[in-house]
């Protein structure tokens, strides 16, 4: 049987950065536990834009439609600040979104126990920390029609529309609660019902769906903008929230900072199961692409290492390896290695991208 496929679409700034130091590792699990993937790379982003012109071609798309899974690092940066919006680099990764049809981007935010000091809330609020937001990616004010800036009477006026169908909340609040059931069990879901008709319906839909399928799972509801705060003052209440596209961005970005830095957090977006069973799905950091840090060797390569745990444990059926990753990375940030986004106001020596590469394949070799 061949090896399952690996799409790596590293994108730009510090996107190639940190996903060389993934090549390491996967390189790592290929020769030393003999689970070997068929890597191969293509463009994404503004790095795809300056070689084709736009920001996925055709052919990309149609790779990553085919991959067991897609590896993405980031896109984006100033230097694409003045194209034209139809070919920005955020567009191709959208684009991949909407057409590999992800629909459920499992963003976790934990807190490891060495990192517990350096967020910027008090240690007791997210020592242990351990949540999940599932973040509806392929629908509302993203995609909505219709959409546009548009000229009434002397003046401009810039459309988006939040739309969302049953059947588009029915699937993601089936996946929050399919999660819920493997952990703490418990589901908060955020929308706006108090303002918006796509919140009302949102919250009808989870409550009908909890009630026919999933009444063993605790549910309850918040207005999103009470779940930021929540999400601030206590964030250990949680266990899976789910929430709309919009919402879950701005969310997923706060959570982060709860964990310490942005550096920190991965990624699984994931569709319908392919016919080989595994799930359509694309694996990235939350971060972007740290225009100011790139090409410095500063960038932290956790968040897309642990974006590659999530593909072990998602895609690839492998979570005692995927735990493995994870254990390595936590001793390693016991150990006190740290890169720069890691260190307080107080300072400290910083390794490199790929010290903290290196450190972390040590520490998954002493776990053999
Ligand atoms: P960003 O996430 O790129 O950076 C925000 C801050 O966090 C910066 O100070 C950056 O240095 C720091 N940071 C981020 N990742 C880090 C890491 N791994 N290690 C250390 N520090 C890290 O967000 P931004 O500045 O708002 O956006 C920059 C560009 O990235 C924009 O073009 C944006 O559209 C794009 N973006 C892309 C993605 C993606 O590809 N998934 C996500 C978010 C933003
Ligand atoms: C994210 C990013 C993207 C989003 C951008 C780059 C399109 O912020 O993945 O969180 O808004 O979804
Ligand atoms: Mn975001």
């Amino acid at each position: 049987m061949s090896n399952p496929s690996l799409l790596i679409l590293a994108g730009d700034g510090i996107g190639p950065e940190v996903m060389g130091e993934v090549v390491k590792i996967i390189d790592w699990y290929g020769e030393k536990r003999d689970l070997k993937f068929d890597v191969s790379h293509d463009l994404v982003g503004g790095a795809a834009y300056d070689a084709h012109g736009t920001p996925l071609t055709d052919e990309t798309m149609a790779r990553a439609q085919d991959a067991d899974a897609v590896l993405l690092g980031a896109v984006g940066g100033p230097k694409y600040d003045v194209l034209d919006f139809s070919v920005k680099p955020e567009r191709g990764l959208l684009r991949l979104r909407k057409e590999m049809d992800l629909f459920s981007n499992l963003r976790p935010a934990q807190c490891f126990d060495a990192l517990a000091d350096f967020s910027s809330l008090k240690k007791d609020v997210v020592a242990g920390l351990d949540i999940m937001i599932v973040r509806e990616l392929t629908s509302g004010v993203y995609f909505g029609e219709p959409r546009g800036i548009f000229t009434e009477g002397n003046e401009r006026v810039g459309i988006n529309t939040q739309r969302y169908t049953e059947s588009e909340i029915a699937r993601v609040a089936r996946s929050a609660f399919e999660l819920a059931r493997k952990r703490g069990n418990k589901v908060c879901s955020m929308e706006k019902a108090n303002v918006m008709e796509s919140g009302i319906l949102w919250r009808e839909v989870v409550t009908e769906i909890h009630a026919k399928e999933y009444a063993d799972v605790e549910l309850s509801h918040m207005y999103a903008d009470a779940g930021a705060m929540q999400l601030c003052r206590w964030p250990k209440q949680f266990d899976v929230i789910v929430t709309d596209n919009l919402f879950g961005d701005l969310l997923s970005d706060a959570a982060a900072m709860l964990t310490g830095s942005l550096g920190m957090l991965p990624s699984a977006s994931l569709g319908a199961p392919m016919a080989n069973g595994r799930p359509k799905a694309l694996y990235e950091p939350v971060h972007g692409s740290a225009p100011d840090i790139a090409g410095q060797g500063k960038a932290n390569p956790i968040a897309c290492i642990l974006s590659f745990a999530m593909a072990l444990r998602y895609s690839f059926d492998e979570g005692e390896e995927a735990t493995r990753l994870e254990s390595a990375i936590e001793k390693v940030l016991a150990d006190g290695v740290r890169t720069a986004d890691l260190l307080g106001p107080e300072g400290g020596s910083p390794v490199s991208t790929s010290e903290m590469g290196d450190k972390i394949v040590e520490a998954l070799n002493a776990s053999l």
